[in-house]
């Protein structure tokens, strides 16, 4: 490590506030027994052996584990359905008519399926895949707003094995059709459009764009979700079918679930990394369902009664783990709401949670600092007193922070479980379990039973408690990544290698306080959380230089009190271009048009280099010197130190 990612943390190691579980919330939660660490400690394996029992199997695993490093595989020989696990034993039980999802849309229209509505459409929407020429093992690609038709298309696919790839509704046609010619996906769900603040996302149009560049898609599956109407699209003659259309040429409601290798690809999900072509994160059927489906249960402490409200988009894995998979996983009721916090106002969670009567609620950090902003008045315009737990994912949580969404949302009663994890990791890894660990704002306390984190120095050696390392994970766990898409080797250099094929490297830094809680500090790497989305520096690069006016370019993230970091790009123009407003107006667009609007840099700063050493890398770190108002550190490796006088003058004078 460079420079000192970690100073940052110092002064939160002094946080003194405690909160022991309620002695009420203890003795009622799903796990209370403090041996469950030392229990998963001494025998991992039979420690996950056991909890497979959570979920059906077709047939017994052989072996629990088998690990020839990185390269791993869990329950060897089993096989199970995933759609099968998540819908049709339930209906066997009096959970059939149970809510399984509660869907909010954005203008107010709702639906609700019961397990045995589910368990009707996601095997109609099977049958229809099969009828378009879906068979095991073809991807499918999923571009989607968040209506119900998403989880039922995921279902669906998991029912047929084949693997889906979801992109979230605010990616670029461009990035879209990287994704779908990354992993070859043969069909493609969309939708005319979803809302937004009221507007309408043009799904479709973008898809249409995408599809100009994806020869592996052969047909396309539009849902009407805001109607010809209001927002008419192009349908292509023998490629483009309606989803009603496509459903109504179904005949039969059932489609048998396919038996499955538990190592079977259960989906593909993209995400950045330090290179700019983003990482296809490939997450298989047993192993990553037990995950899911056990840390649903002990994390959130989630039962039959509960209705859990989880505010993430499904695009991303917090929605596959925690709105989908785990939840039904589970039989539990998952609330899922399509469109924007603050529409029509900024109390739409809370008129939600009081509405659906939510008892336990999971968010972002980025999300509860607006909250803040935005003022209680908002949560206390609403009875939430139904809530007993609070979540928060993403990035990390500041003590203020949580402190606020403990008395704000959560009434001073119920406990505050901030998650750490990533699309990697498939799971929850690092969590309070709420009737057991004593939480301490702003650290994600201790690894999951069963998990081993540890926080080493450049040579691989555990560093002493309060010093800072890289946050690693020592031993498999059932719902870990099993490879990037077509790439196994991208798998080993960026995951396996730093400190040997055995140890898990996160890209986070952390720091182990007195106690042995965690605290992460985010990442080591060049990867952007801007408002808990994950983006890759060079990804924005090439975006930026993609443009004719751009010679070079650099960005990097800059603390940002409601976003957690915000993007600034240092651009130096080509020879003769006037680097005027107008033209840093056109950049912006420019990227939120190739990667998603997600992707704007919030600032940019032009000038004439870029400081650079001998080699000619670009030193970020000391534009975010600059951008950050530190000293500088170290320049002497720099060809030319006046370089950052130039900047330091211009971004003085532009703030
Ligand atoms: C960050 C999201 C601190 C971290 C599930 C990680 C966190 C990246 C936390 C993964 C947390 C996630 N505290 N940082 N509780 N949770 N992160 O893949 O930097 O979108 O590496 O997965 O988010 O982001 P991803």
């Amino acid at each position: 490590m460079s420079t000192d990612p970690m100073g940052t943390i110092t002064g939160l190691l002094t946080e003194t506030r405690r909160y022991p579980p309620p002695e009420d919330f203890a003795a009622q939660a799903n796990i209370n027994d403090p041996a469950v660490y030392e229990r998963a400690r001494k025998d991992p394996e039979g420690f996950w052996a056991e909890a497979a029992e959570l979920l059906d199997w077709d047939q017994r695993w052989e072996k629990v584990l088998d690990w020839n490093p990185p390269w791993v595989k869990w329950f060897v020989g089993g096989k199970l359905n995933v759609s099968y696990n998540c819908v049709d034993r339930h209906i066997k039980t009096w959970r059939r008519n149970k809510a399984a999802l509660v869907w909010e849309g954005e203008p107010g229209d709702e639906r609700i399926l019961t397990y045995q509505d589910l368990y009707r459409e996601v095997n109609r929407a099977a049958l229809m895949l099969k009828n378009l020429g879906v068979q095991t093992g073809d991807r499918v690609a999923i571009y989607l707003p968040m209506i119900p038709e998403l989880p039922i298309i995921m279902l669906a696919c998991s029912r047929i094995g084949a693997p889906h790839s979801v992109v979230f509704g605010g990616f670029s046609p461009n990035a879209l059709a990287d994704r779908i010619n990354d992993c070859e996906a043969k069909v493609l769900i969309t939708a005319d459009g979803g809302y937004r603040r009221g507007g309408i996302v043009p799904l479709k149009e973008n898809a249409d764009k995408a599809l100009e560049q994806t020869p592996s898609v052969e047909r396309v599956v539009v849902v009407e979700r805001v109607g010809r109407d209001k927002h008419p699209v192009q349908m292509r003659e023998g490629r483009d079918i309606w989803w009603h259309d496509a459903m109504a040429q179904v005949s039969g409601n059932y489609c048998p679930p396919e038996s499955l290798d538990s190592e079977h690809p259960l989906f593909i999900l993209y995400t950045s990394g330090t290179t700019g072509k983003p990482k296809g994160v490939l997450h298989t059927t047993g192993g990553y369902l037990l995950g899911v489906a056990l840390t649903t249960k002990w994390v959130f402490d989630l039962k039959d009664e509960d209705v859990y409200f989880c505010t993430a988009d499904i695009g991303w894995v917090t929605g596959h783990s925690y709105i989908l998979y785990g939840p039904l996983a589970i039989g539990a009721t998952s609330v899922m709401y399509e469109g924007a916090p603050d529409w029509p106002d900024k109390d739409r969670f809370w008129d939600i949670v009081e509405r659906r009567g939510v008892n336990i609620f999971y968010t972002a950090p980025t999300a509860i600092r607006s909250f803040m902003r935005w003022g209680p008045e908002y949560p206390a315009k609403h009875d939430l007193s139904s809530l007993r737990l609070l979540g928060t994912v993403g990035e990390p949580i500041n003590p203020e922070a949580w402190v606020w969404y403990r008395e704000h949302i959560g009434g001073g009663r119920c406990p505050v479980v901030d998650t750490w994890w990533q699309t990697e990791t498939g799971m929850i890894l690092i969590t309070p379990l709420p009737g057991l660990t004593t939480l301490t704002p702003g650290s994600a306390t201790r690894g999951f039973p069963g998990i081993e984190p540890d926080i080493v120095d450049e040579q691989g050696n555990s560093v002493p408690r309060g010093q800072g390392g890289y946050l690693v994970i020592k031993r498999p766990w059932p719902a870990m990544f099993r490879t990037l898409w077509g790439d196994p080797d991208r798998y080993v250099n960026s995951y396996f290698s730093k400190f040997g094929p055995t140890v898990y490297v996160s890209g986070d830094g952390a720091k182990q306080d007195e106690d042995g809680d965690f605290w992460i500090m985010g990442r080591l790497d060049d990867v952007l959380n801007v408002s808990g989305h994950r983006l890759g520096t060079m990804e924005l690069e090439s975006a930026l230089v993609s443009h004719p006016a751009v010679a070079e370019a650099a960005v990097i993230g800059v603390s940002h009190e409601i976003k957690g970091q915000a993007i600034a790009a240092f651009v130096t123009p080509r020879a003769g271009v006037e680097p005027t407003d107008e033209l840093a107006r056109e950049l912006r667009q420019h990227v939120a048009e190739t990667i998603g609007p997600i992707a704007r840099p919030d600032r940019i700063y032009f000038t004439a280099e870029l400081p650079k050493t001998r080699s000619a890398k670009i030193m970020r770190r000391l534009l975010r010197d600059i951008a950050e108002g530190r000293v500088l550190g170290d320049t002497t490796t720099l060809t030319d130190p006046s370089v950052l006088e130039e900047i330091k003058q211009r971004y003085a004078a532009s703030e």
